[in-house]
C-alpha cells in the first residue's frame, strides 16, 4: 500500500483518504462524498485498531462485515479498500507510541484513558501509509477531531483535515456501527440522546445561554430514561474543548456520552 500510494503520488496524484473500522454506513460514505471531488484518488481504510481499545470493552465482538464493506465501497467508486491485519500494522515487539496531551484527557479520555493515544497512533501510521493530501473525519466524533487536527499540525503532517456533518438516522438517532448491538427497546433509549440535544438547542434558541442551565436539564431529561447510564454532558469550544460558561453560536457543542446496557454512544450538537 505504500509503494502504491508513493507511485501513485510521484505521477502527481493527489490522494483522499478515509480511516474507518468498517461495518460501514451512511455516516462513513458521506465522508467519501465529501472529499471525492476534491481528490485524484480515493483510499479508505477498514481496520479494527485493537490500540484504542481498552481490556473491558468491544473489540472482539466489533461488527465486521468486509464483504459488505467492498460491495458499498464499489457502489461509491472507492479506488483502493486498505484493510490490513493486524499483524501487518503492529509488529509484536512494537514501542512508539503517540500521546496527545491535553485535548485527550477529558470528556471520553476520562472513561477510555488509553483511547486517543491508540487513535493517534494508527492514524498516524495510516497517514504514513496511505500519503494523503486530504483526509475526512466524522464530526459525531467530535474529540477525535480535536486530537487528530492537534496532531496534524503538532507532527507537521501535510494533509488538510476535513470534517463531515453528523449522519442520523431517520428518526434522529446518530449512525453508527455499534447501533447494531442495540436491541429494539434499547434503540428506543438511545433516541434519548438527540432528544435532550435538541431540547438543549430549543433552549439556546429561546435566549438562554448558560451552559450549566442547559446542560442541567440535558442531564435530567436523561436521568429519566430507564437503563441509561450517564457518562457525561458538557458544553465546550469545538477547537480546545475547554469547558464555556457561556454558550456562543457556531463555536460551542454540547456533547453527550452514555451507556444504553452497556452499549457506549456518543453524540454532540453544534448551537
Ligand atoms: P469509525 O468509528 O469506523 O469511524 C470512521 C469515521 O466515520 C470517523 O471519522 C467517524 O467520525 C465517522 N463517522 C462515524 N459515524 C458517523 C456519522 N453518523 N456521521 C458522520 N461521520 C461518522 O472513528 C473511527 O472509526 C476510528 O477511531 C478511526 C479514526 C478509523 C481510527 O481507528
Amino acid at each position: 500500500m505504500q509503494s502504491l500510494c508513493s507511485s501513485l503520488r510521484t505521477e502527481g496524484l493527489r490522494i483522499g483518504f478515509v480511516p474507518t473500522m468498517g461495518a460501514l454506513h451512511e455516516g462513513h460514505l458521506s465522508l467519501v462524498d465529501l472529499i471525492k471531488e476534491r481528490v485524484d484518488i480515493l483510499v479508505l481504510s477498514i481496520f479494527v485498531n485493537p490500540t484504542q481499545f481498552g481490556h473491558n470493552e468491544d473489540l472482539d465482538k466489533y461488527p465486521r462485515d468486509l464483504e459488505q464493506d467492498k460491495m458499498l465501497c464499489i457502489n461509491r467508486k472507492v479506488d483502493y479498500i486498505f484493510a490490513p491485519s493486524i499483524e501487518e500494522m503492529y509488529q509484536s515487539n512494537y514501542s512508539t507510541k503517540i500521546s496527545e496531551n491535553s485535548l485527550s484527557i477529558g470528556l471520553c479520555g476520562s472513561s477510555r484513558p488509553d483511547h486517543f493515544s491508540g487513535v493517534a497512533l494508527v492514524c498516524a501510521k495510516l497517514f504514513n501509509i496511505c500519503q494523503p493530501s486530504v483526509v475526512a473525519f466524522g464530526q459525531k466524533d467530535a474529540q477525535q477531531v480535536a486530537v487528530i487536527k492537534r496532531m496534524v499540525r503538532d507532527l507537521n503532517f501535510q494533509i488538510d483535515v476535513l470534517v463531515g456533518p453528523i449522519i442520523r438516522e431517520y428518526d434522529g438517532l446518530a449512525m453508527s456501527s455499534r447501533n447494531r448491538y442495540l436491541s429494539v427497546e434499547n434503540r428506543d433509549k438511545a433516541l434519548s440522546l438527540n432528544r435532550s440535544l435538541q431540547r438543549g438547542k430549543q433552549l439556546f434558541t429561546e435566549g438562554t445561554t448558560d451552559a450549566r442551565k442547559i446542560t442541567n436539564e440535558i442531564k435530567s431529561d436523561l436521568s429519566r430514561v430507564e437503563g441509561l447510564e450517564l457518562d457525561y454532558v458538557e458544553i465546550v469550544n469545538r477547537e480546545n474543548l475547554v469547558a464555556e460558561l457561556d454558550v456562543k453560536a457556531k463555536q460551542s457543542i454540547c456533547v453527550v456520552a452514555v451507556w444504553v446496557n452497556k452499549v457506549r454512544l456518543i453524540d454532540n450538537y453544534c448551537f
